[in-house]
């Protein structure tokens, strides 16, 4: 994400500044947004009710999980991409392609009965795979629709069978500067980490990717393993994974750790709570000129409305109101 800069004698604290790059981006969407702002509302939603017909469904596609909305185009969702590791730039898939995914262990431990380390191409076997289209938002206002292959987190669950003790799971990404020049920069706390509760976990929507758009994830979009949770800014979605650990205190990701006003643990979309520099109430849809309202959890309310019932609304400014 963004907002972030390179360190220099003369910079602020990190929580306060934003990248020349996305800075940019952010005048060019904000040109945007308030160019559409005079239009009538319908005009701004008349893409939304497109169908999907601009991709072909795998077999394996779950067909609770399909939209009525537009496949994001191929060539964009893949080339403009958020990897830090990599740069902070849109444009870091030449650079990623230099990421060595065979061979590639994944460790599952902590507290857990059955722990377990085993190659990817091993996991990907014993778990298979469907097809499952989300929408995608993230943080800086910007969405698509993608296409996923993958699993849902639950069968992670039941391969290492958690204890009662485990309450968060704790996702961390490769360290290797040697191959990802991002990581040299120091001021960023790596590797990348994430965490969620063990009940947002458990939720059906919860996914692991292996794929996109009918392939193996390329490199730059988190190879060969990455969260996916739809209802959560993108930067929850923790790519590259080499790290599963179930947990009893709750992780600090990141973003949370170098801005906790700006990047909260829950991270929820909704368009009722502003980031502190900008609204969420809209979202740019990658490839169009246009923007959408932002929905309350991404759209997914239904499916996990009930995780949010107890915790207290001030809890975290990224929550809901
Ligand atoms: N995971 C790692 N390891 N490093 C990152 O920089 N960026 C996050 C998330 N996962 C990131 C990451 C952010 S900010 C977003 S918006 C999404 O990945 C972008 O996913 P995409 O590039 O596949 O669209």
């Amino acid at each position: 994400m963004v907002f972030l800069k390179k360190k220099k004698s003369w910079c602020i604290s990190e929580n306060e500044v934003t990248d020349e790059c996305s800075f940019h981006n952010r005048r060019k969407f904000l040109k945007t947004l308030s160019y559409l702002s005079i239009l009538p509302v319908t005009l701004s939603f008349s893409k939304d009710v497109l169908s999907s017909q601009n991709y072909n469904y795998s077999s394996k596609i779950n067909k609770k999980y399909v939209l009525d909305r537009e496949i994001t185009d191929e060539k964009l969702a893949t080339t403009y991409t958020n990897f830090y590791e990599f740069g902070s730039s849109k444009n870091i898939w030449r650079r990623a392609s230099k990421l060595k995914i065979d061979p590639w262990d994944i460790t599952i431990n902590g507290l857990v009965d059955k722990p377990i380390k085993l190659d990817i191409k091993k996991l990907k076997k014993l778990l298979g795979y469907e097809e499952r289209i989300y929408r995608f938002r993230c943080v800086e206002a910007w969405s698509m629709t993608v296409p996923w292959l993958g699993f849902p987190f639950e069968k992670i669950i039941n391969l290492v069978q958690p204890t009662k003790d485990a309450k968060f799971v704790k996702f961390e990404t490769f360290y290797d500067p040697n191959v990802a020049p991002g990581q040299k920069q120091n001021w960023y706390p790596w590797p990348y980490e994430e965490g969620i509760t063990i009940d947002e976990a458990k939720n059906d929507l919860t996914f692991l990717a292996t794929g996109m758009y009918g392939k193996d994830l390329p490199n730059q979009n988190g190879a060969p393993l990455r969260l996916v949770l739809p209802w959560k800014y993108g930067f929850k979605s923790i790519k590259s994974i080499v790290g599963i650990r179930f947990v009893k205190n709750r992780p600090i990701g990141l973003w949370e750790k170098l801005a906790p006003k700006e990047y909260g643990f829950w991270a929820n979309v909704n368009p009722d709570v502003s980031h502190p520099r900008w609204s969420q109430e809209f979202e740019k849809i990658l490839g169009y000129s246009h923007v959408r309202k932002t929905e309350i959890f991404n759209g997914y309310e239904e499916q996990v409305s009930y995780l949010y019932k107890n915790i207290h609304k001030n809890d975290n400014v990224m929550l809901f109101k």
